[in-house]
């Protein structure tokens, strides 16, 4: 078929349905195998014509057929289905027309190209601009709206989406991610039918602690780790987020994703613009793992604070103390700390307040001084005598709140959330600061530059923040009181905007309680997040397996603590799979543990340039069997780290061998487990012999030799033989 040909056949009968060829200006989206194109219809709206893998040949996006899903639907014209973005005109007229003004595309870089288009409402001042922001390498798309009003008086923004996206396949499967404290990130995937489905946050503050803002959407049938077509998503924002999906009348979805817009009508007055979170997603056509490998790469090049540095081990000690400690204790503590090896003393809560000592967690938050009683000679004491120890010396700040007992409450009531006329309501016996106040931000800003500038060898932040944000009334916004959950988090963006200023690379853990926040809005400040308060091994690895679909291992804090029942060994190799640390009582370990520990950490340290930097290859999933196996491989495929955890498992219960993925087939492997306690041999059949990759990827392992036992693990190193 002559070429002409063809294109007139595709261009007319592609898939036996009569279609329009495209003449009209296509806007191309795309990354190295990631297609997003728009084209401009005769009308001079935006339509979305595909999104999915990119052709072999680009030309081919030509071939495309007009498509009827408008990109960015705006309310109150004649789309009657959830709009993307929804205002009211200075003159009351809540409708809005969108039309294509002009584009541009400019690479900032060979790996990054940036798209805007430009839309204008021909009777209105206002302009919309859509970004897209694609990284080529990572087939990640970054996507974000500008509202901008030229009107002559204020307009009030309803909805205003970070993106809108249109598919059109058979069935549609979404996995969302939920949870509560200590039992956050449960996997729950469910077919979505007619009508609309919203995963939402309404928490304000600690907005992830019930659903986390990330999802999957497999296309036609459900998507497991190497197969099926999805797109994974997630919001960049630490507050209020909305994911709205919608099938149509004729099984079309639509997905609108941004800031909740529940209680968030945004004033904009002339001149002022108003620019969404990013909604940052990839599509594979290769299942969940190549998605997550996608979002782990770009996060570590783009999305987290110093991605591509190593991170410190460290020991906390929150679990073995909590608020009941004194200098010559923590001291002490630095020495366990020593025998362990590992990089960093983490002091937690319970060191500061004087008029209200912090002596359990009815008061204090606010008062950041240290407690005279418990620290006569303050933290740089501390630093100090850690430092003489080898150690560095970390601190907990929770610098958004306040408990009523405190001095700062006494002195500053109206710096405080409080609805006028309702009694306060607590959580955890503590209210949330005004940060829409510049004196509030500022107070908090100095909080922790104060104690950065008095303290200069402290070298590690744990940023808490244990409430979700009722008494929704703020004093200072006045009679705007629609901005204080949009305002509340932008303010807090720009206290860590000049946190990072003066200090760009403090390792920062982001922690609220425990998966509360966890986005990418607040990880490009922050360089880890703390998953859950969860730390049993077994409730974990379902934590982290749930974690790692969005998120790299680097960012991911995982502590070995007295949580559960389960062996130290269990325990560490649960922990070595994300960033490794200790919130435990090492006094009370036995010799052996105490062993067994300070060659996991050395473990740890040669390995975990694969586990922060490798791929992951989740084999495994513990949804599915009674087990969990996954492995980091890193980017010359010489190196990898397998980790097997047996969970509850069964009596007599049979598993098949291990097929290994991501590994060079040409390559020769040599195959040893490591992390075992003290004296205790290996029971891998395979132990210390060499594989070629093709042998570990057909054949596999048999990770479960001999006597099945539950709650028992295996940490296997492969290193390809030079
Ligand atoms: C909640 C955190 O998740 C814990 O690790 C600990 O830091 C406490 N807050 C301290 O109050």
């Amino acid at each position: 078929m002559s070429k002409l040909v063809l294109f007139i056949y595709l261009a007319f009968f592609c898939g036996g349905t009569v279609l329009k060829a495209q003449s009209n200006k296509q806007i191309i989206i795309a990354t190295k195998n990631v297609n997003l194109v728009f084209t401009v219809g005769a009308n001079n709206r935006v339509y979305q014509a595909c999104l999915g893998k990119r052709f072999l040949n680009q030309a081919d996006n030509s071939l495309i057929p007009n498509n009827k899903h408008e990109a960015y639907i705006a309310g109150g014209m004649e789309d009657l289905l959830q709009p993307a973005i929804r205002l009211i005109h200075s003159d009351g007229n809540p409708s809005l027309e969108l039309r294509y003004v002009s584009h541009t595309t400019k690479n900032s870089d060979e790996n990054i190209s940036e798209t805007n288009i430009l839309l204008q409402d021909p009777k209105y001042s206002v302009q919309v601009i859509l970004h897209y922001q694609a990284f080529s390498s990572e087939d990640i798309i970054k996507s974000w709206t500008e509202i901008k009003n030229d009107e002559k008086g204020e307009i009030n923004v309803e909805n205003y989406a970070s993106s809108m996206l249109h598919f059109e396949a058979k069935d549609y499967w979404l996995t969302q991610f939920h949870g509560d404290w200590a039992s956050e990130m449960k996997m729950q995937e469910s077919k979505l039918t007619s009508g609309v489905k919203e995963i939402d946050s309404k928490l304000g503050t600690r907005a992830d602690m019930y659903q986390t803002p990330v999802f999957f959407l497999a296309l036609n049938k459900p998507a497991d780790e190497t197969t099926g077509e999805l797109l994974a998503g997630t919001l960049a924002w630490t507050g209020n987020f909305q994911f709205h999906f919608e099938i149509d009348e004729r099984n079309a979805l639509q997905v609108i994703s941004g800031i909740n817009p529940y209680a968030s009508a945004y004033k904009l007055k002339k001149g002022e613009t108003f620019t969404t979170p990013a909604f940052i997603f990839t599509y594979s056509t290769t299942g969940k793992g190549q998605a997550s490998r996608n979002l782990h790469q770009w996060a570590r090049n783009y999305g987290v604070l110093d991605g591509n540095k190593p991170r410190l081990t460290l020991l906390n000690n929150w679990e073995a103390t909590h608020v009941n400690f004194n200098e010559k204790e923590l001291v002490g503590l630095f020495d366990d700390a020593t025998k362990l090896g590992v990089d960093l003393f983490l002091l937690d809560d319970g060191w500061f307040g004087n008029k209200y000592p912090r002596d359990n967690d009815k008061a204090g938050l606010g008062d950041w001084q240290e407690n005279k009683a418990k620290l006569p000679n303050g933290i740089g004491y501390l630093v100090k005598q850690a430092e003489a120890k080898g150690l560095k010396f970390g601190i907990w700040l929770e610098p958004e709140m306040v408990n009523p007992k405190s001095e700062l409450y006494e002195q500053h009531p109206d710096w405080i959330l409080k609805l006028p006329n309702r009694d306060e309501n607590y959580q955890r016996n503590q209210l949330v600061l005004d940060l829409t106040n510049p004196k509030v931000a500022d107070y908090v800003y100095h909080t922790v530059v104060d104690m950065l500038t008095k303290n200069p060898g402290l070298a590690y932040i744990k940023w808490d923040c244990n409430r979700s944000m009722s008494n929704t009334w703020s004093p200072y916004l006045k009679d705007r009181q629609s901005a204080l959950f949009v305002d509340y988090t932008l303010s807090l963006y720009k206290i860590l905007d000049r946190i990072r200023q003066k200090y760009p690379h403090l390792p920062i853990m982001l922690c609220s309680g425990g998966g509360g926040r966890t986005d990418y809005g607040a990880l490009k400040y922050f360089t880890e997040f703390w998953p859950s308060d969860d730390t049993d091994p077994l409730e974990r690895v379902y934590i982290q397996w749930g974690y790692s679909n969005f998120f790299p291992a680097l960012t991911i804090s995982s502590h070995v603590t007295s949580w559960g029942k389960q062996s130290i060994k269990f325990r560490t190799d649960v922990a070595m799979m994300g960033k490794l640390g200790y919130d435990i009582k090492v006094s009370k370990m036995t010799d052996d543990e105490l062993q067994f520990s300070k060659q996991a950490d050395k473990n740890y340290n040669r390995l975990s340039n694969t586990i922060w930097f490798g791929d992951l290859y989740r084999i495994i999933s513990p949804y599915d069997e009674n087990r969990m196996v996954a492995m980091y491989v890193n980017a010359e495929k010489s190196k990898a780290v397998l980790f097997n955890y047996n969970l509850n498992t069964r009596y007599k219960e049979v598993f098949n061998r291990v097929r290994l993925q991501g590994l060079d087939s040409q390559k020769k492997y040599k195959v040893e487990e490591t992390n075992l306690m003290p004296g205790a041999k290996s029971n891998l059949a395979e132990n210390g012999r060499v594989f070629s990759g093709d042998y570990l990827m057909t054949m596999g392992l048999n990770l479960t030799p001999g006597k099945l036992i539950p709650l028992t693990s295996m940490v296997i190193e492969i290193n390809a033989e030079n």
